[in-house]
């Protein structure tokens, strides 16, 4: 049944969550907003870089013009980019590894569907650089997760339907944008359990299981 998985890139295939806390809890600490936490990140996940420094700002009293909006997410991101200079190709877990391999051995498209700006880089980094036959990311849509905009994009240039593949996500964005585009999902951490998700991924070996089993 699946011909095709799509992977969100991070909090999937790497772990760039503490990366985008520290990155935001700076910004945060300058405009003076001292009570930035986990939970707040976590609402952060899978949705772009404005709408991820509008729920930083929701913790302010103070309004931000868009020209100061737009310098506070630059500075984040200079601030992220260089905490990505930690990441090598000994971030990607073995388990992360197998799987791909294993599934593209089996003939299985692998396309990367990622809010991220820094998709491409993060990718180089890991050693995966040239793996995936398409990546679709954060310069390449308009509306970022719950839209479904980067699955469907993802699909069509891998020539497939939705029903054909496999969303693989971590954030409840990203399993509301696969459900809205018509795709089954595998949720990982925090979504394993969200209604939506069709299937929870207790490891990412798990993978191998559905779409071997389907
Ligand atoms: C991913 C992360 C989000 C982040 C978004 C944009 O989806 O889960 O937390 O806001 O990418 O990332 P960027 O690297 O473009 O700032
Ligand atoms: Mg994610």
């Amino acid at each position: 049944k699946y011909l095709g998985i799509i992977f969100d890139l991070d909090g999937v295939l790497c772990s760039t969550d503490e990366y985008h806390y520290e990155a935001w809890k700076a910004i945060a600490e300058e405009i003076d907003i001292n009570n930035f936490t986990p939970k707040d990140n976590n609402r952060q996940r899978g949705v772009s870089r404005m709408e991820s420094l509008e729920i930083l700002l929701e913790k302010s009293e103070r309004k931000f013009t868009d020209k100061e909006k737009l310098i506070l997410a630059d500075k984040k991101n200079q601030r992220y980019k260089e905490l990505l200079n930690n990441i090598n190709s000994f971030d990607l877990s073995d388990e992360v590894r197998v799987a791909l391999n294993t599934l593209r051995k089996a003939g299985i498209k692998l396309a990367i569907g990622s809010s991220s700006k820094n998709a491409g880089l993060i990718l180089e980094r890991l050693g995966l650089g040239n793996f995936f036959d398409v990546v679709v990311d954060g310069n390449s849509i308009t509306k970022s997760k719950p839209n479904p905009e980067v699955f469907l994009k993802a699909a069509q240039m891998i020539g497939l339907q939705p029903s054909q593949c496999l969303v693989v996500e971590d954030a409840i964005s990203g399993i509301e944008a696969g459900t809205a585009g018509g795709f089954d999902t595998a949720g990982i951490g925090g979504v394993m359990s969200y209604p939506k998700t069709t299937y929870p991924l207790r490891d990412f070996s798990q993978i191998m299981n559905i779409v071997f089993a389907n």
